[in-house]
């Protein structure tokens, strides 16, 4: 008894232990925050010292206490993601004291070396360097630039990919990147100009999709092993979205691949609700509505472990979910973006795999907002929206990435996929003939 009382005593006399950049707030900005925050990167300045971030203090600490900072716009789903950049309430906590008390640094001998990132590369030295052959130039003014550039990757056996690193050069202009393997080398020879490559939204032939990057993402390697098969031969195809900056920029990228040592056992599916980014879905927003939805469902024919998640829409996207109910009735959270904010898309891999068992059903929603009150709605009043490339125009998915518990589920599921892309398509065909020619012209691109 006598005890707690000195203790009680002794807290209410001793000032309570100072908040010092040394010791407690270097670790947490040095951990959620150097990777972006260091020259060269997409952060605007550096958080690697005490002067930086001292600097930076008072909007710092609003930046966290919103959660603005670090970007992260997944809310808590069912299952937790792996690589999660999201503070906890305590360390957001400690930032706020540490800027209340004047941001003290602290004593020498609790200093923390900043990180240091080898190389640049941010996975480590890739197993391939591929830079494109050629500058592509960006002017500063103008509509938003859909441009398909080919590097060949002199490989004279098959690979699996296990990451792609992108390091652009033009960066501020630099939307988000699609990665493909042209099997045929076609991509190569198709030209439209003077500048490399060649424009639209159509990668050519028959590529196979390699996933991407955008603004924010961060380079992963798939887990557990997983890779994606490319063929001898191929080239790289590079899908950019440049958006001018108001500067002219030139972009002449260097891509760092990594590739796994064997085979992988289990191979990946991409599941997209709806398909095609809503294309089929005939996407008429008028300007004023507040909550434009579109739902897509799809029951599993098998059973699979989901590997990740991800979402994509323009600027007028507001909610993109994704849940799956599991044939006890329960319904889990797989993916939940209450707020979606264009320039921070990502790829949520899920911390384990979660097990869907057959007969799942996932159920996808997304959410656009055209009203003069979304504040990042691009027009000014806001514009009647269809479905389109440009980021004025919108279009909105939310995608699983998911691998059958068994290898032989796998052509089963890529043809249900298959099937339910063309159906879709042929519906709305049917319901609006001129459709086809749009379609036509997209395909022609
Ligand atoms: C994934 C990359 C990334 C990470 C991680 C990241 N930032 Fe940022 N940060 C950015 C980018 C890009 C900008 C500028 C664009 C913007 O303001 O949206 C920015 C802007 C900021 C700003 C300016 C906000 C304003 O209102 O002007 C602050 C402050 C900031 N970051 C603090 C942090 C802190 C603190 C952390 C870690 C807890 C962090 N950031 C983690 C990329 C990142």
């Amino acid at each position: 008894m006598r005890s707690l009382v000195l203790l009680l005593v002794a807290a209410f006399l001793l000032p309570a232990q100072a908040v010092t950049f040394n010791k407690d707030i270097a670790p947490i900005i040095y951990q959620n925050c150097a990777a972006c925050h260091r020259p060269g990167e997409a952060a605007p300045f550096s958080l690697l010292s005490y002067a930086d971030v001292a600097k930076k203090g008072t909007t710092l600490a609003g930046a966290v206490a919103s959660r603005y900072m670090p970007p992260w716009k997944a809310d808590p789903a069912s299952y937790e993601y792996r690589d999660q950049r999201r503070l906890t309430d305590a360390q957001i906590a400690l930032i706020q004291t540490w800027v209340k008390q004047g941001m003290p640094e602290g004593a020498a001998k609790d200093r923390t070396a900043p990180p240091t990132f080898a190389s640049g590369w941010r996975l480590g030295e890739p197993d391939l360097v591929v830079e494109m052959p050629a500058t592509f130039h960006i002017p500063a003014e103008g509509a938003d630039i859909y441009r398909n550039i080919a590097l060949p990757l002199g490989l004279n056996e098959d690979k699996w990919i296990t990451a792609i690193e992108m390091h652009p050069t033009a960066r501020a202009a630099v939307h988000h990147v699609l990665y493909f393997a042209d099997p045929n080398g076609k991509a190569h020879d198709k030209s439209d100009g003077p500048e490399p490559g060649f424009g639209g939204m159509r990668a050519g032939g028959a590529t196979v999709s390699l996933g991407g990057w955008a603004v924010g993402a961060q380079p992963q390697f798939f887990p557990e092993g997983l890779a994606l098969s490319v063929t001898k031969g191929s080239d790289l195809v590079m899908q950019y979205h440049f958006h001018p900056t108001g500067k002219p920029l030139e972009e002449k990228a260097r891509i760092g691949l990594y590739f796994a040592k064997k085979a992988p056992e289990r191979q990946m599916v991409a599941i997209q609700l709806p398909p095609v980014y809503s294309l089929f879905e005939g996407l008429d927003i008028t300007p004023g509505d507040k909550d434009y939805v579109v739902k897509d469902s799809y029951t599993l024919p098998a059973a699979m472990d989901a590997v990740g998640v991800s979402a994509h829409a323009h600027y007028l996207g507001k909610i993109l979910k994704m849940t799956a109910t599991l044939p006890s009735g329960e319904v889990k959270t797989l993916l939940a973006i209450s707020d979606w904010d264009f320039a921070w898309q990502d790829r949520y891999f899920f911390k384990d795999f979660v097990a869907l068992p057959k007969g799942t059903r996932l159920d996808a929603e997304v959410h656009w907002d055209n009203s003069a009150n979304n504040p990042r709605n691009p027009s000014s009043p806001p514009q009647h929206v269809e479905w389109g490339e440009q980021s004025k125009d919108e279009m909105g998915t939310v995608t699983l990435i998911a691998v059958p518990r068994s290898g032989e589920d796998l052509p089963l599921l890529r043809s249900e996929i298959r099937q339910r892309t063309t159906s879709a398509a042929t519906k709305r065909v049917m319901r609006d003939p001129k459709f086809a020619l749009k379609l036509r012209a997209l395909m022609a691109q």
